[in-house]
Formats: C-alpha cells, structure tokens, sequence
C-alpha cells in the first residue's frame, strides 16, 4: 500500500470508532421475514427455519477446538500442500480436522459431471463479462452488505485487502476453471478450505470488541444466510446483469452455471434446503434476502476505498474514475452512492452508450465500425483486471486465520 493510500485508510479507520455507534442506528440491520419456500431448494423439502438462526454445525465445533489447541501456523503449513481434488488431506494434521476434511470434501449425490463440464466452459465463452462482474459487480456489491463488510474489515484478513482479494479471487478462479470439479482441480479443496476459515471465523469475530460493538446484533457471524446473501451477490447477479446486458446465454448454459454454483454452495457448508434449485428460486430469493440487507457502513466505505486503491495501482490504464464510472453503470446508482463511489458525469453516459454497443458486437449483433473508441478502452482495461485477477493461477494459499485484525 503507498503513502496515500495507507494514510486514507488510517484516516477512514479513525473515522471507524465514531461512526460505529451510529452505525447500530442505520437500516443495516434491515431484513426481511424469511417465507422462501424450501421444496424450491436442491433438497426438495426442508423445515422452513430461517437460515440466519443456523451456522454450520459440522465445522464450527472442529475449527473451535483447533484453534483452542493452538499451533495454527503448523496446521497451515500441513494445508498448503493440499492442493488438487483427488488428493487426500495430508497427513500430520489432527486426526478430527482430518476426518472433518474427509467427510467435507465429498461432492453431493446430486452434482451432475454433465452440468458441471458444460459450467467449465461457459469462462472461454463469457469469461470478460463474469470477469468483470464478479470483481467490479459482486467484489464491490459486498462492501454494500454490511454484514460481509464488518466481518471482513475486523478479521485478521481485513489488514491485509490485497492479499484477501487475491484469495477470494482465487475461488473465482477456481470455480470457472475447465477442471473445476474434476479430479486434477482444485475447486473441492478451495472450497473445503473456505469453509474452514469460515468456520474459524465464527470463533474468532465473537471475541473481537470491535465486531461485537458494530455486529447490530449478531452474536455469531457468517450465518446460512449472510452465505446466501453472498452467494446471490456472485451467481444470481451475474446471471441477471448477463442477461440485462444482451449476452446471449443458452438455457442450457444457464443451468449449467447455477450448477456449478449450487455444487459449490453445498461444499461451502450451506445445507441443501437453503439451495436454490432454479433461477426463479434463486431470484425470488435474492430479493427476499440481499435486496433489503444492502446498505452504507463505515466499514464497507472503508474497504471500498482500499479495493479501488488496489486496482488503480495496478496502473494499467485501469484508471480510478474509468473504475468509477464501469461499476456505477454495474451496480447502479443506489449502491454507487452507498459504498461512496465517485460521481464520473463525463464518463458514465459515455460507458452507458458504448458499453451496449460493444456487448452487442461481441454477440455478433452489430458490425464493427459502429463501437465507439471508448469501449475499446474500456474492453482493454477489464480484460487486463480480468487477467491479473482471475485468470493467474498463482500460488495462493488460503490459510485458517489465528486472531483477529490487529487494532
Ligand atoms: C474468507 C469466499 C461468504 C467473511 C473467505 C475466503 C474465500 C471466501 C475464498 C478465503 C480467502 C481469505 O482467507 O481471505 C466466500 C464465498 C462466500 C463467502 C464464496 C459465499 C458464497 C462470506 C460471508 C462472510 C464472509 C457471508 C461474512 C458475513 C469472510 C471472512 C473471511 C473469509 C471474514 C476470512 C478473512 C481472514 O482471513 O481474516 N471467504 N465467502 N464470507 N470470508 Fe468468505
């Protein structure tokens, strides 16, 4: 982090501890009735009860007496040689952390290799557009979820954003990868293991003075529902902005990604009944729980700060005000103005124009002497983010955190 960039933080951290009363006060603890229906859910049936009243029972109690036990940096070592699907967990970890990953890392009896190898190849077709979406849409939607924000920005992770964006990527990457759930991938492990610090979080927030002041609430973070909540802001968003947008996605392709990411909701611990098992349940969910949860807080404006100073420092012509302006097209106004975005009145209408175009042209809609020169600009800048970020298969290791953020 340069000078700048450290100082804003530090400016915006102190602005933290006076806002954090106000913040019990504001709308961020708004949220709806849960009525979804879980014979609309992978399960078919359920028992109804509300998903922010559940955790996940089989991971919390193991997580909770690892880290009890101590020697978390061990443990860590032990997990970064786990690495491919089709491999066992290590050997030299504790035999009930062992088990836990064992059991974890079985795909569900309904996960389809059919579906799951038509997903892996939506990313060759569509990878700009989930691309983009997942970093500048979801990555930037989720400082707009208090919740997420508060729970980010007080973990040992949140002192540290470029290494947490690098990890998170690291699971977009994963999931869109052609081997995604294929023996020589890595989807199962990362997922197992971002259940695991999950889990480890779940242990750790509670104990942390500035969570509990700001949590609204909440005695235990990271419920099924703020899982959800997430999820929705990743799958069922790109899913709509996709088809907003004009991209031309095939039914069959359609059900392929919500596959992909219903698989990857049950190997992230979320029980099969919250599972939405169509996009109409899928939508009729996100508006029931994303939509009245997202809010302004001083813990998402603060991060929002730090994850665009990570991308202007990229300098690839990924320019602040060009960010900006892509992700209030994105996200809309609303949200642009709940996580602080700049106001860009030269080059939002210009992106709002150009950006359909070039849609249009990469769907073989319209010729090419009709895309403005900006979109080209534009399309340079996301492709190159898209590279940096989704599409290195760096050596990135998830680690189970052993404390909170440091204050
Ligand atoms: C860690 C993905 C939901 C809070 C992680 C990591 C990944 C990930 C890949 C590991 C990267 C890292 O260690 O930084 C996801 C996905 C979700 C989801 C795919 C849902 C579909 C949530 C929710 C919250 C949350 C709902 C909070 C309300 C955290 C925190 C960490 C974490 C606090 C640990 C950061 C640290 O190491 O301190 N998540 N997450 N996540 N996630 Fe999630």
């Amino acid at each position: 982090m340069d000078a700048i960039s450290r100082r804003k933080m530090l400016m915006s951290g102190g602005a933290l501890g006076a806002l954090g009363a106000l913040s019990l006060a504001t709308p961020a603890n708004a949220r709806s009735l849960w009525t979804w229906a879980p014979d609309t859910s992978v399960a078919g049936s359920g028992s109804g009860v509300d998903p922010q009243w559940v955790w996940d029972e089989e991971a919390d109690p193991v997580l909770a007496a690892v880290l009890d036990r101590g020697n978390v940096a061990a443990i860590n070592e032990r997990l970064a040689t786990w690495t491919r699907n089709d491999q066992a967990p290590p050997a030299g970890l504790p035999s009930d952390l062992r088990e836990f990953m064992d059991y974890a890392r079985q795909l569900p009896s309904w996960a389809d290799p059919v579906k799951l190898d038509r997903a892996s190849r939506i990313n060759s077709k569509k990878g700009i557009y989930i691309g983009a979406l997942y970093g500048l849409g979801s990555g930037l939607m989720s400082t707009a979820i208090p919740r997420e924000a508060r729970a980010v920005y007080y973990s040992k992770g949140g002192a540290d954003m470029k290494d947490r964006i690098a990890k998170t990527a690291k699971l977009g990457y994963d999931i869109g990868a052609t081997d995604a759930y294929l023996p020589q991938g890595s989807m199962i492990v990362t997922a197992v293991k971002t259940r695991m610090v999950h889990a480890a979080v779940r242990h750790l927030l509670p104990q942390s003075p500035a969570w509990t002041q700001t949590s609204g609430g909440q005695t235990i973070p990271i419920s099924q529902a703020d899982i959800l909540v997430t999820w929705h802001s990743l799958a069922t968003f790109v899913m709509r902005k996709m088809k907003e947008w004009g991209v031309r996605v095939s039914a069959d392709d359609a059900e392929a990604y919500l596959h992909v990411w219903q698989v990857s909701a049950h190997m992230l611990g979320v029980r099969d009944e919250y599972v939405p098992a169509s996009w109409d349940a899928a939508n009729a969910q996100s508006r029931q729980i994303l939509d009245p949860v997202l809010a302004a807080s001083p813990e998402g404006k603060a991060l929002t700060e730090v994850l665009l100073g990570i991308v202007a420092q990229l300098d690839l012509g990924l320019t602040r005000p060009l960010i900006s302006a892509f992700s209030r097209y994105t996200l809309g106004d609303r949200i642009g103005n709940m996580i602080g975005l700049s106001q860009e009145p030269i080059l939002e209408p210009l992106i709002a124009t150009a950006w359909p175009l070039l849609v249009a042209f990469r769907e073989g809609l319209i010729p090419l002497p009709a895309i403005p020169a900006i979109a080209w600009t534009l399309e340079e800048a996301l492709r190159q983010f898209v590279l940096l970020f989704l599409n290195e298969a760096q050596p990135i290791a998830i680690t189970i955190p052993d404390m909170n953020r440091p204050s």
